[in-house]
C-alpha cells in the first residue's frame, strides 16, 4: 500500500467513478450500508469467480452448496449465536449513541505517544470497562460513555403474515451453519470421501455498530468460506491447517496479486480463540486504519456437528466406506469476506503517479472491471465510428470492455486509469489504412501497434 493512502481518498476515488455508492443516499443513506455500482459489480464478480474457480473447481476433494439465508432457528441456536454472538457496546452518555467499546480502546491507543501494550482483541468486557474508567476514554464526541455491555448482532425477522402467528427467524450471521445443517443430505446425495470440503459464498448480516470503516464492516456482506472436513484419527490437523494457511496466503498474493509486504499471520491467544476452536490464526492486510483481519482460518473440531446432532437429534456422522469406522468429522475453516477481499484490491491497487500526475488502479489485469476500452479517435468521423463498433463487438464476447467517446484521449486515458483498465485500444486513420490500432498500457504507458487480426491474440498473451 502506498505509505500516505488514506481511506478517504479510496472512499473518494470509488464513489467518483462508481465502485460503491452509498445505499438508499437520496435518503440520507443507512449505517454501515453500501451499493456496488457498475465498476463495483465487475470487481466483487471476479474476486467470486477466482475464489470459486481457485478453491472449488480446481480441486477434486471440494464442492460447492448454496444454502439459504433464512435457516430453521434453531440452528442458531445449537451453534451457539443466539446466545454467545455479541459485541460490546457503551453509550454515549450525553447523545446516547452507541459505540464498540474494543474501537474507542483501540482509537484512544492509537492517539497516545508512547501506548501501552495491550491487545484489545484479549480483552473481555470487564477489563474493557476497567479500562474506560481508568483512562476516561470519551465517545467520539468527546462526552463519558457507560460501561460495556454485550450486545446480540444477530439480526431478526419474521415468518408469517399475521401478527401473533408469526415466528421468530434470523437473518444468517455466517454462512458456515448451511453447511453444517446440509451435511447429511451432502453425505446421501454424493459421492464424497473424506477428506473433503465444502464451500459457499452468500450474504451474511450482523448488527453491528461501526463508524467510519467503509465497506471493511458492514450490515450485510458477502462471506465465502469453506468447511473442510477430516477424520482427525487420520488426518494431522496441525499439517492441514498449514496447508490452508498456505492456500489461503497463495490465492491473495498470486490470484489476486496483493503485496506481500502489506500481509502478515496473526495467531488468536487462548483468550482471544472462540470458545469452539483449537486454533485460530487471522491472515491481516495493511488497510489504510492498520492492519485488521482479512481472513480467518480455525480448527473447530467436531463442535458444529456435535451441537446439532444434539439439538436435532440427526445422525451427522461418517461412516467410512472401506473400513467400516462411524465417527464425527472434524472441520477445518477458511472463512473470508469478499468485500474485505474487495476494499484491499483497491487499496493494494491504488498508485498516485506524481511524475505524470494520474492515478492508477493497477488491479492485475485479470481482475480490472474492463479489460480493454474501445475508442474512435474521433466521435463525427462515421468511419473511424463503424471501425472502432467492429472492433469492440469482436472483444466483447471475449472479455469485459468499455466504450467511450467522449473528450480527447488524454482524458480518456485518464478516466481508464483510474478504474484500472489495462489496454486501451485507439481506432485511428492510420486504421483505416493498414487496419491496425494503438494499444496503450496502463502500468506504463506505452504504446503497441497491433494488427487487429492479431488483436485479440496479442490480448489474451497479457490477461
Ligand atoms: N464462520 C466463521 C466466521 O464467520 P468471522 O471471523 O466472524 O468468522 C469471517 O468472519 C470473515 O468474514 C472475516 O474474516 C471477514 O473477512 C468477514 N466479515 C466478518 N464480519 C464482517 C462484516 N461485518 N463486514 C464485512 N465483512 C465481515
Amino acid at each position: 500500500m502506498n505509505e500516505q493512502l488514506t481511506l478517504e481518498t479510496i472512499t473518494a476515488l470509488a464513489k467518483r467513478r462508481g465502485f460503491v455508492y452509498q445505499t438508499s443516499e437520496i435518503y440520507g443513506g443507512l449505517a454501515s450500508s453500501y451499493d456496488y455500482g457498475p465498476l463495483g459489480t465487475e470487481l466483487l464478480r471476479n474476486i467470486k469467480d477466482k475464489w470459486w474457480q481457485e478453491m472449488i473447481r480446481k480441486k477434486a476433494d471440494m464442492i460447492g452448496l448454496d444454502s439459504q439465508i433464512l435457516l430453521h432457528p434453531q440452528t442458531w441456536v445449537a451453534s451457539g449465536h443466539v446466545a454467545s454472538f455479541t459485541d460490546p457496546l457503551v453509550e454515549d452518555k450525553v447523545t446516547h449513541k452507541r459505540y464498540r467499546a474494543d474501537h474507542l480502546i483501540e482509537t484512544w491507543l492509537a492517539q497516545q505517544p508512547n501506548p501501552p501494550k495491550l491487545v484489545v482483541e484479549e480483552m473481555d468486557v470487564a477489563a474493557m470497562g476497567a479500562f474506560i474508567a481508568e483512562n476516561k476514554v470519551l465517545s467520539p464526541e468527546g462526552n463519558p460513555v457507560t460501561a460495556p455491555k454485550e450486545f446480540n448482532i444477530l439480526f431478526e425477522t419474521a415468518v408469517g403474515a399475521i401478527e401473533g402467528e408469526k415466528s421468530k427467524v434470523y437473518l444468517r450471521g455466517e454462512t458456515a451453519q448451511g453447511i453444517f445443517t446440509n451435511f447429511r443430505q451432502v453425505l446421501d446425495s454424493s459421492r464424497v470421501k473424506l477428506p473433503f470440503g465444502i464451500g459457499q459464498i452468500g450474504k451474511s448480516f450482523r448488527n453491528e455498530i461501526t463508524t467510519g470503516q467503509f465497506v471493511f464492516r458492514t450490515l450485510e456482506f458477502e462471506q465465502a468460506e469453506i468447511e473442510y472436513f477430516f477424520d482427525p484419527e487420520q488426518t494431522d490437523w496441525h499439517t492441514l491447517f498449514e496447508e490452508w494457511q498456505q492456500r489461503m496466503w497463495h490465492f491473495v498474493v498470486n490470484t489476486l496479486g496483493v503485496r506481500e509486504e502489506n500481509l502478515r499471520w496473526r495467531r488468536h491467544s487462548d483468550k482471544e480463540r472462540s470458545h469452539y476452536s483449537r486454533e485460530t490464526f487471522d491472515l491481516d492486510y495493511r488497510f489504510p486504519f492498520g492492519f485488521k483481519e482479512l481472513w480467518g482460518v480455525a480448527y473447530r473440531t467436531d463442535y458444529d456437528l456435535q451441537q446439532h446432532i444434539q439439538h436435532s437429534g440427526a445422525k451427522l456422522s461418517y461412516k467410512d466406506p472401506f473400513s467400516g469406522k462411524t465417527f464425527v468429522p472434524h472441520v477445518i475453516e477458511p472463512a473470508v469476506g469478499i468485500n474485505r477481499l474487495f476494499l484491499m484490491l483497491l487499496c493494494d491497487a491504488y498508485w498516485h503517479d506524481a511524475e505524470n500526475k494520474r492515478t492508477v488502479l493497477r488491479f492485475k489485469p485479470d481482475l480490472a472491471p474492463y479489460k480493454t476500452a474501445v475508442f474512435p479517435l474521433l466521435r463525427n468521423k462515421p468511419e473511424l465510428v463503424q471501425k472502432a463498433q467492429q472492433v469492440y463487438e469482436a472483444i466483447a464476447p471475449h472479455h469485459t470492455t468499455t466504450w467511450d467517446d467522449r473528450g480527447n484521449i488524454g482524458k480518456r486515458y485518464y478516466y481508464q486509469d483510474e478504474i484500472g483498465t489495462p489496454f486501451c485500444i485507439t481506432i485511428d486513420f492510420e486504421t483505416l489504412e493498414d487496419n491496425s490500432v494503438t494499444v496503450r498500457h496502463r502500468d506504463t504507458t506505452a504504446q503497441d501497434r497491433v494488427s487487429i487480426d492479431q488483436l485479440l491474440n496479442y490480448l489474451q498473451d497479457q490477461l
